[in-house]
C-alpha cells in the first residue's frame, strides 16, 4: 500500500468559538472559497455542540464534514453535562475529536477513559481523532517518544487492526498549540514518522492506511511546506480555523 492512498485530511476545532449565528456566516463565507476543491482533499469542522445542527445544515450540500470536540463513552447515562456518541450520531455529526490537549490538560480527559472514547466512537461509526503530544517540558528532557508510546498504547487500547484506518492521529506538540510556536516541518515529519512505526509496530500494515495529522499553530504561511511532508497526512488547526479566507487557503495549500 502506498501512501498516496491516505487522502489529506484538513480539519479545523473550532474550540469554544463562533454563535450558530457566526457558524452560519463563517459557512457561507467559506464553502464558496472552496467549492472547486476535488475530492481528493477532506475538509472536517468542529464546532461547538450548540452549533452542530447550523453546521450541518449550511453544509448539507457540500463535501464538509462535521464533528464534535469531545464526547462521553457511554450510550446514555446519568453523567451531567455531557453528550453521547448516540447523540452525535444522530444529529449528523461524522467526527469527533478525542484526548485534545485542552480537554486532557482543564477537564482531566485520561488515558483509561480515552480508550473506551475511541471504542465508542468507532461502535458508533464516527471518526475518531485522536489528539497526542508532549509538553515543552518533555521535549526538553528527551521523553517525547516515550509519552507518545504511552499515549498511542493506552488510547489504542481496544482497536483491533483492521479498524485502524478508520481513525485519525493528530500529533500536536503542546507547546505549539495556541503559541505561534509550529513545529518545523522537519519536526512534524520526524515525530509523525515515529507516530506511524510505532503504529506498524502493533497495527502491522494497517499503519500504512492510517492518516496522521500535524496540529499547533497551522496558519495559511506554513501549510504548505507541512504538507510537503511525506508523513503528514493533513491538519489540525485551530486558531487559523476560525477565519473563512486563511481556512480556505489552508484546505487549497500547494502541493
Ligand atoms: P492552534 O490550535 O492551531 O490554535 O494552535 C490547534 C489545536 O488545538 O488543535
Amino acid at each position: 500500500m502506498t501512501e498516496t492512498q491516505r487522502r489529506p485530511l484538513l480539519a479545523g476545532n473550532w474550540k469554544m468559538y463562533k454563535t450558530r449565528a457566526e457558524t452560519m456566516q463563517f459557512f457561507r463565507a467559506f464553502l464558496p472559497l472552496i467549492a472547486d476543491v476535488g475530492e481528493e482533499r477532506e475538509v472536517a469542522v468542529f464546532p461547538p455542540f450548540v452549533a452542530l445542527e447550523t453546521a450541518l445544515r449550511e453544509t448539507a450540500d457540500s463535501r464538509v464534514a462535521i464533528g464534535a470536540q469531545t464526547m462521553h463513552y457511554a450510550d446514555s447515562g446519568a453523567f451531567t453535562g455531557e453528550v453521547s456518541p448516540v447523540m452525535l450520531a444522530e444529529v449528523g455529526a461524522r467526527a469527533v475529536i478525542l484526548g485534545h490537549s485542552e480537554r486532557r490538560q482543564y477537564f482531566a480527559e485520561n488515558d483509561g477513559d480515552l480508550s473506551q472514547k475511541v471504542r465508542a466512537a468507532l461502535d458508533h461509526g464516527l471518526l475518531p481523532v485522536l489528539c497526542v503530544g508532549e509538553t515543552a517540558s518533555e521535549r526538553e528532557a528527551g521523553s517525547t517518544e516515550a509519552k507518545l508510546v504511552r499515549q498511542l498504547d493506552e488510547d489504542l487500547a481496544l482497536v483491533r487492526a483492521e479498524e485502524l484506518p478508520t481513525l485519525v492521529i493528530a500529533y500536536e506538540p503542546i507547546w505549539a498549540i495556541g503559541t505561534g510556536k509550529t513545529a518545523t516541518p522537519e519536526m512534524a515529519q520526524e515525530t509523525i514518522a515515529f507516530v506511524r512505526e510505532r503504529l506498524r509496530e502493533r497495527f502491522r500494515a494497517a499503519a500504512e492506511l492510517t492518516r496522521v495529522l500535524y496540529g499547533g499553530s497551522v496558519k495559511a504561511n506554513n501549510i504548505d511546506a507541512l504538507m510537503a511532508q511525506p508523513d503528514v497526512d493533513g491538519v489540525l488547526v485551530g486558531g487559523a480555523s476560525l477565519d473563512p479566507q486563511e481556512f480556505a487557503r489552508i484546505v487549497r495549500y500547494v502541493a
